[in-house]
């Protein structure tokens, strides 16, 4: 009995995910790609939201200066929160020494999390923008054209948000960070050639801005501003897609991996925790994809702690049956992908009990190099 129900749910905790990646790379081929003008180059407002950067700064800047994209086009709206490292004061040498590009401070007062520093830009960019990019100043794009790409698909008026393709950034510790994206590339571009995908990312995410006005800005009250913003403007009805042709990557704390991949995860959580509310008033297409988002993310790890205790339980009952599907899942973990599944779902449940003392809205920054 114990042995049959444990083995149901570790059935349903790998199959379900197997199931969805396999719709999502079967999506990747039919691909309902948005239509777009390559040659649309509209004015945007970039907007790095800062806090102790003063490392990154220059080379974030420089990074933005390299786009292929036209200067004169670009606006930076660094948006710093009282840092004590001298992030402005690099900033604003840089931006003496590179004039042909038009870079803005807003500065706040004290700090008070990304998500306010970000409505505090809201509220500052000029209204002659009508795209607004948020990235993040430890993160990098990796194509020249990574912003033009972005922005071509704003040419069709039913795509209101754009992000990129995660790919695995130099130092620190990658293998599973490299087999996590491998699964979670995949899904979020099937995702949206289907529709519309619910995770974004910190490194590049591109908004129409009369969309974010209507939605009162960004959200304060949980850590996704990005993932959370995409989803409400794909459950009004518009286009949230990660493109193909963007690719971004971060470089990977040297030490404390896994504090910082707790804390994200973290913010997934309150994410999807806060969108379940959301799925009734989801366009068809988007809800079967946020539930299955929602419940890889909330129930899933869930599913598999259980299985474990039940084996666990029932071996020690005597059960010979139990014992050998626990050392069948030990054995198991000697195969990377697998190994860095069970990783990904440790950290979940890791995030998840997190979250129930601390939602980390402002937190510290992992040292990286
Ligand atoms: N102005 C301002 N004020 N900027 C801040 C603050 C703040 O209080 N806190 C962080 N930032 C800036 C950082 O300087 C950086 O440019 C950016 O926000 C992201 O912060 P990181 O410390 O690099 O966070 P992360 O890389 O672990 O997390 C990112 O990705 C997560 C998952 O997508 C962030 O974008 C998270 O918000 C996101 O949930
Ligand atoms: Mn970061």
């Amino acid at each position: 009995m114990l042995e049959e129900a444990a083995l149901t749910l570790a059935l349903l905790h790998f199959g379900f995910p197997l199931y969805y990646y396999s719709w999502a790379k079967g999506m990747l081929g039919k691909s309902v790609r948005a239509g777009r003008d390559p040659g649309f180059t509209p004015r945007v407002a970039v907007v790095i939201p800062t806090y102790n950067e003063a490392g990154n700064i220059e080379r974030k800047l420089e990074d933005i200066y390299s786009q292929d994209y036209p200067r004169d086009r670009i606006t930076v709206y660094i948006v710093d929160s009282a840092s004590s490292d001298g992030t402005v004061g690099k900033a604003l040498d840089w931006a003496s020494r590179h004039k042909d590009i038009e870079v803005r401070i807003v500065e706040e007062g004290e700090r008070r999390g990304k998500g306010r520093a970000l409505n505090t830009a809201l509220n500052t960019i000029d209204g002659g923008f009508d795209f607004i990019v948020v990235t993040d100043a430890d993160a990098f794009w990796a194509n020249r054209d990574a912003l033009r790409n972005a922005l071509s698909y704003f040419s069709d008026e039913s795509v209101g948000a754009v992000s990129c393709v995660k790919t695995p950034g130099g130092g620190g510790f990658t293998g599973v960070e490299s087999g996590y994206r491998d699964f979670y590339n995949v899904v979020r571009l099937g995702e949206s050639s289907a529709y519309s995908t619910p995770v974004f990312h910190g490194e590049l995410s591109a908004y129409r801005r009369r969309l974010l006005e209507d939605l009162g800005g960004f959200p304060t009250d949980i850590g996704s501003d990005d993932s959370h913003t995409a989803t409400l403007i794909a459950v009004k009805g518009y286009r949230a897609i990660v493109a193909p042709d963007v690719y971004c990557y971060e470089p990977v704390p040297r030490r404390k991996y896994f504090h910082w991949r707790v804390r994200r995860a973290q913010h997934l959580i309150q994410h999807f925790a806060k969108s379940i509310r959301l799925l009734p008033r989801s366009p068809k297409a988007f809800r079967k994809i946020l539930a299955a988002e929602i419940f890889l993310h909330l129930a899933n790890p869930i599913l598999l702690l259980i299985s474990i205790a039940l084996l666990a339980y029932s071996a020690y009952k005597g059960s010979p049956l139990s014992l050998s599907l626990l050392a069948l899942g030990t054995a198991l973990l000697a195969y990377k992908p697998y190994r860095t599944w069970i990783v990904m779902q440790l950290i979940l449940l890791v995030a998840m009990v997190k979250n129930a003392f601390r939602k980390e809205l402002v937190w510290s920054k992992e040292e990286k190099e």
